[in-house]
């Protein structure tokens, strides 16, 4: 691979851009990039379902500090898989603090998931993590870094104090990081803290350390990560409003269109004169999976273009079957159709929904479910009364969460995406001996509908490599 790919896998969640799909991408000479969001809950569940294929093992076999290793496989692994009816073990919950059963497993989650996605080439592999998603950061980055990650990409948020931490792993020394906290008050404690060397066996050797390409929206952020981030930024991801998973909100006060998504004006269109007069190397995100889109954005001074959609619905991506071959077949009978949901997702920003029945996108199915907030990875932390610090998620039940100053508005149309995506990836919760099994939710970006270019003829299937050739078919 030259220096710099001209083609990124973007990083996504849950476990849709897998070691698996990373690996395909990597091994064609792009950029693979796992997702980092989840993984502890990832491995733990791939644990439990027996590790099919025994992938798991081998990772973990490479893990450098063998007791932990052994930890974690002893406090998940069940052989032949876990009963169907039977619950996946609930983690503790991530907080300021990280338990350490819950650093170890998301340390070694982090490292299997970039170890596999290294194996079979030698090109580098990224790790994707949403920035709002803060207290698993330390661990998570510090696993992928003993993996020998090549990149961290990092959007949903502004990561101003993301490469101090990837500086401070190298030689395994303490790293920090900010928790954000609604209503935090001067002198507040609100600084997570992790200390690789409190977990390390033996005398590892220093780590590589990983380019960092935020990822935004605006000019703005562009200057402001390179002008105040706490490290070297060695690039960017320059994303746009129809991109997949999460979008960054309209610039200015929230308008919907008449189906209720947010209406994007001028003010979010990113200047690339401006953003290639301060230097870093950018890449284009969000509609550019079709030929003749990467020549486009070479021509306008980026250095490539960053895909999600075509990529997360070829062989190898984590979508389980059902979901995939559904939403091929929808593509096919020219049925897709993503909305932008301006609400369902907890974290705030506007979150792109693939209309799909038996999905959360299905009112009935997201009416049917109990609000329940067992993951909780994207509740945000707020200052309770008594000064301490404590969670909240606009999605779980509402007198909780109005008891904890949450405001009774901002929980309706919220829907539970950490136990729907981590469905989605194959590994739903099953709740009531079996009677309850959360529901999955598919996200696209706008582009969905175009995705039949890469189907082989006579196929509504494809690889990795197929979209890869398609897009650079137009260079
Ligand atoms: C299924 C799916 C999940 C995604 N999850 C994430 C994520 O976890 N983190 C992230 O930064 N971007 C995520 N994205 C955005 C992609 O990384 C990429 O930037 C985007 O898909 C590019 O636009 P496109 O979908 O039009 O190709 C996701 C996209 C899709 C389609």
């Amino acid at each position: 691979m030259s220096d710099l790919p001209k083609i990124i896998q973007g990083g996504m969640g849950v476990a849709i851009s897998n070691w698996r799909l990373a690996q395909a991408v990597s091994r064609e000479g792009q950029l693979g990039v796992v997702s980092g969001t989840a993984l502890d809950q990832v491995l733990a569940r791939r644990l439990e379902d027996g590790d099919p294929g025994g992938h798991m093992r081998r990772a973990i076999d490479a893990f450098p500090f063998r007791a932990m290793a052994e930890r974690v496989w002893n406090a998940y692994f069940i052989p032949g898989g876990k009963a169907p009816d039977r619950p996946y073990t609930r983690l503790p919950a991530h907080g300021k603090v990280c338990p350490r059963p819950l650093a170890e497993v998301g340390i070694v989650g982090n490292f299997v998931e970039v170890w596999l996605a290294r194996q079979g080439h030698s090109n580098p592999v990224g790790i994707n993590y949403l920035e709002k998603i803060q207290t698993p950061h330390l661990v998570a980055i510090y696993g992928a870094m003993l993996a020998g990650v090549g990149f961290v990409l990092m959007g949903a948020g502004i990561p101003l104090k993301i490469p101090a931490v990837l500086d401070a792993y190298v030689n395994h020394q303490p790293a920090s990081y900010p928790l954000y906290v609604v209503g935090a008050q001067e002198g507040d404690d609100v600084i997570m803290h992790f200390t690789p060397r409190d977990v390390i066996e033996g005398d590892p050797g220093p780590l590589g350390r990983p380019r960092f390409l935020p990822i935004v929206a605006s000019n703005t952020l562009a200057v402001t990560m390179l002008k105040k981030a706490n490290g070297k930024v060695d690039g960017f991801i320059i994303e746009g409003p129809t991109a997949g998973g999460h979008n960054a909100p309209p610039r200015g006060k929230l308008t919907l269109n008449d189906l209720g998504e947010p209406i994007y004006g001028d003010r979010d269109v990113v200047d690339l004169g401006k953003l290639r007069d301060l230097g870093a190397p950018f890449w284009l995100a969000g509609g550019h999976g079709a030929p003749g889109a990467l020549r486009h954005a070479l021509d306008e001074g980026a250095a490539g273009v960053q895909v999600g959609t075509a990529f997360a619905y070829t062989e190898e991506s984590g979508l389980r079957p059902d979901y995939k071959q559904a939403v091929l077949d929808q593509v096919v009978a020219g049925e897709a159709r993503v909305f932008t949901d301006p609400v369902a997702s907890p974290s705030g920003f506007p979150f792109k929904v693939v209309q799909l029945p038996g999905t959360v996108s299905d009112e009935a199915v997201y009416l049917a479910r109990p609000r329940i907030c067992d993951l909780g990875y994207l509740r945000e932390a707020y200052r309770a009364p008594d000064g301490t610090i404590d969670f909240r998620c606009s999605s779980e039940p509402v007198s909780i969460y109005v008891s904890k100053g949450g405001h009774e508005e901002d929980t309706v149309g919220r829907k539970c995406i950490c136990n729907a995506l981590v469905a989605t990836a194959g590994a739903p919760q099953t709740r009531a001996g079996g009677r309850i099994v959360e529901a999955g939710i598919a996200t696209s970006g706008d582009a969905l509908p175009g995705i039949s270019r890469f189907m082989r003829p006579g196929s509504t299937r494809y690889t990795a490599a197929d979209v890869i050739r398609v897009l650079l078919s137009g260079d």
